[in-house]
């Protein structure tokens, strides 16, 4: 496995599971030593015991030498990151051809090379070019197999996935044969829970990744765009998406709307395929305006917060509950946190944070003027306004009474919807949330 990120880590942890033998290759000291110490560097719910158990047991390891980790391996991951290329949000390539040469020059036998990172169409075929460039004589297939796993629950996600896609070069019939095999008995335990395994060509498996990413943007871009009408309406998005998610053509999933979606994957994703869909010189407007909408969404928040402030938060404490992406993750990769609260730091706002897990990450994104607090209560001292932005669990159980003994004014703008609008009302507050009357 090549990269011992959130997707490299987390996967090779869960084939060690299924009984394979998984060597990670990292070449991040930081990550790779706290690895090699027992300690997980990121953020997963469940992945501590899954990675101890499994180097436990002889089945996990952790290292940089490459010529080490591929010596006698039937299949070689590629893992490492696809993050958005400066300027035209294109997926940058060049850490996973990096990886494909490292692993040309270290095979000594046939292996089939994977790529697990998102990446564009027509990158399998490209790694394959560089790797016989790189030793014309080696015996090798190519696959491509997509993670869909989500931060958070990706143990879950990958241990009983909804479908697992697998890209071969069906153009070359005996070859995809060979590399099936070997793919096959990757994924063998996952027969016994009849997760499907989705043989295709490699450039719909590639394709594949981006069109759901997309799509799931898309579905979230919808809500967040009812919400507004909602709001003007008089309507409730909850009971909306409610009704809406009754129908199994649509289903409830994805369906609630917040202050636009972040992470490594559905915002760079969705530019990646519009850049796809360019070159192609295939027609992308969904997708398109998917990304316009979460943009302006995400840059339109700090004026609803600064609106509920009476039109200015100068000199005023805002507190702020919630910085990562989404909850069960420390992960701040293109949070909303981020935009919202520069945008209120430039207006002269006092931050005062909590995160249960996100605050060392957050550190170096968020104006640096921000106060990091202990817990929750702790950051509503004071505060002229408390702002939800993401939906730790932890949050939903805090008590009206104690935030409002502790804020100087009651005033909650709440982006994710995690309380109750009658309870907060009744408990004094100025109370508003996302898309509910
Ligand atoms: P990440 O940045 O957390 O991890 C990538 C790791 O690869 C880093 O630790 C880096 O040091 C290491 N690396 C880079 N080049 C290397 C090399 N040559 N040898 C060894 N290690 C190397 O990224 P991630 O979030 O795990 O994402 C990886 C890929 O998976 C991306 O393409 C992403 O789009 C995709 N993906 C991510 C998620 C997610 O939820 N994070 C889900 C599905 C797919
Ligand atoms: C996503 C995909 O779900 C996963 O399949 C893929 O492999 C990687 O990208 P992830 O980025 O971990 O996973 O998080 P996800 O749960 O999809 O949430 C992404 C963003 O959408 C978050 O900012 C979240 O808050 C937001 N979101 C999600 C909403 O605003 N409303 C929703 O209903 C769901």
């Amino acid at each position: 496995m090549i990269g011992g990120g959130y997707v490299g880590l987390v996967s090779g942890a869960c084939f060690a599971e299924f009984g394979l033998h998984v060597a990670v290759v990292e070449t991040n000291p930081d990550r790779l030593s706290a690895l090699r110490e027992g300690r997980i560097p990121i953020y997963e719910p469940g992945l501590d015991v899954l990675v101890e158990t499994n180097a436990r047991a002889g089945r996990l390891t952790f290292g940089d030498d490459i010529a080490q980790a591929v010596a006698g391996a039937e299949a070689v991951f590629i893992a490492v990151g696809t993050p958005p290329r400066n300027g035209d949000g294109a997926a940058d390539l060049q850490y996973v051809h990096a990886a494909a040469r490292q692993i040309a020059q270290a095979l000594t036998g046939y292996a089939v090379i994977v790529t697990k990172s998102t990446v564009p169409v027509g990158s399998s075929r490209r790694i394959a070019e560089i790797i016989r460039a790189t030793r014309p004589d080696l015996d090798f297939d190519v696959a491509s197999n997509p993670e869909f796993l989500r931060e958070g629950s990706a143990i879950d996600d990958c241990m009983r996935p909804d479908r697992v896609i697998i890209g071969l070069d069906q153009k070359q019939p005996e070859r995809a044969r060979r590399a099936e095999a070997v793919m096959q008995r990757v994924y063998e335990p996952l027969k016994k829970i009849d997760a499907p395994l989705v043989f295709t060509g490699l450039e719909t498996a590639e394709l594949t990744k981006y069109a759901s990413n997309s799509f799931l943007a898309m579905k979230i871009s919808f809500i967040n765009e009812m919400a507004d009408l909602c709001e003007k309406l008089g309507a409730n998005v909850q009971e909306l998406a409610y009704g809406m998610g009754l129908d199994d053509r649509i289903g409830s999933r994805f369906l609630n709307a917040g202050p636009g979606y972040g992470g490594s994957c559905f915002p760079k994703d969705t530019l990646a395929l519009s850049r796809i869909a360019q070159e192609a010189q295939s027609g992308c407007r969904l997708v398109e305006t998917t990304v316009q909408v979460n943009e302006a969404r995400k840059a339109a928040m700090a004026g609803r917060i600064i609106a509920a402030c009476g039109g200015s938060v100068n000199n005023k404490i805002v507190a702020v509950l919630g910085l990562t992406f989404k909850p069960e993750t420390d992960d701040m990769r293109e949070s909303a946190s981020i935009p919202i609260l520069h945008r209120l730091a430039e207006a002269g706002a006092h931050l005062q944070a909590y995160d249960p897990v996100g605050m060392d990450a957050a550190k170096s994104l968020l104006p640096p003027e921000t106060t990091y607090c202990e817990n929750a209560l702790e950051a509503a001292q004071g505060a002229d306004v408390l702002v939800v932005l993401t939906e730790w669990e932890q949050f939903r159980s805090i008590s009206p009474k104690d935030l409002a003994q502790r804020m100087q004014n009651k005033i909650i703008v709440d982006l994710r919807n995690i309380f109750d609008p009658a309870v907060m009302r009744q408990s004094g507050f100025s109370y508003l949330s996302v898309g509910r009357p």
